[in-house]
């Protein structure tokens, strides 16, 4: 039984004590029956305030992204060791905003989750299909490209610890959800991708959450469906009241 994980994406939104609000609001309210996982991943500048503001609560603490390199002159970026010193548990790499403004490639992606993982972070890797792709009925091979692309020479064992996010780039930000039935068809095809390049044992053991306007009115459905793991939710998490209505869905 895979553990249901779900993870607030702040973006590039919450000053220190906007956050620090936010993020003990959370800690306050969050459900203690260890069902599942909470994750906060607020902007960088935040990281040690949130860190302070959740300590000895079931919230558990993430980042937005990272550099490859494990240190060196790379002026704005931050590395895994770093985030792993802030308290940071999860990184997400490869969001389609990180794709799309800043030229991420599966390339990059791949060598960001082997220094995550080497710092003993837990990596959410991003994948999902523009609205162009799906209207071409390219959708598999996007996402599918995308997969092999970030996992290429990451070994079984380490495959298990990843947590994949399906976000179809048409419904970020957009109030457009995916179907549950449009979201399971692609999170199936994902396990299954994954239990031909690894084995049927790291296709189950693998987290797929959906993100893409996850809403408290449309969470239940969509965690409802038996390849949805949990959600990665950007705008409805900047509120304590609607990130834990989905928590709770
Ligand atoms: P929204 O929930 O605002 O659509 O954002 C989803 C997302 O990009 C989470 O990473």
């Amino acid at each position: 039984m895979r553990k249901r994980i779900v993870a607030g994406n702040w973006k590039m939104y919450k000053t220190v004590p906007e956050a620090t609000e936010l993020a003990a609001a959370i800690a306050a309210a969050a459900p203690k029956d260890g069902a599942g996982e909470i994750v906060v991943c607020p902007p960088f500048t935040n990281l040690t305030a949130v860190a302070e503001a959740i300590k000895g609560s079931v919230v558990r603490l993430g980042a937005q992204n990272m550099h490859w390199e494990e240190k060196g002159a790379f002026t704005g970026e931050i590395a895994a060791d770093m985030l792993k010193s802030a308290g940071c548990q999860y990184v997400i790499l490869g969001h389609s905003e990180r794709r799309q403004y800043f030229g991420e490639t599966d390339a990059m992606v791949n060598k960001k989750i082997k220094r995550a993982l080497t710092a003993g972070l837990n990596p959410i890797v991003c994948v999902g299909e523009t609205l162009d792709q799906r209207k071409a009925g390219i959708t598999e091979s996007v996402v599918g490209d995308q997969v092999r692309g970030c996992f290429a020479d990451i070994g079984a064992e380490q495959a298990k610890t990843l947590v994949i996010a399906y976000e179809p780039v048409w419904a970020i930000g957009t109030g457009v959800t995916a179907t549950s039935e449009q979201a399971q068809e692609v999170h199936h095809f994902i396990r299954a991708l994954l239990a031909e390049l690894y084995s049927e044992s790291v296709a189950q053991t693998v987290r797929i959450q959906y993100g893409g306007s996850m809403k408290p009115d449309n969470a239940a459905q969509l965690l409802a469906q038996p390849d949805i793991d949990g959600g990665l939710i950007g705008g409805a998490s900047l509120d304590a009241k609607s990130f834990l209505q989905i928590v709770t869905a």
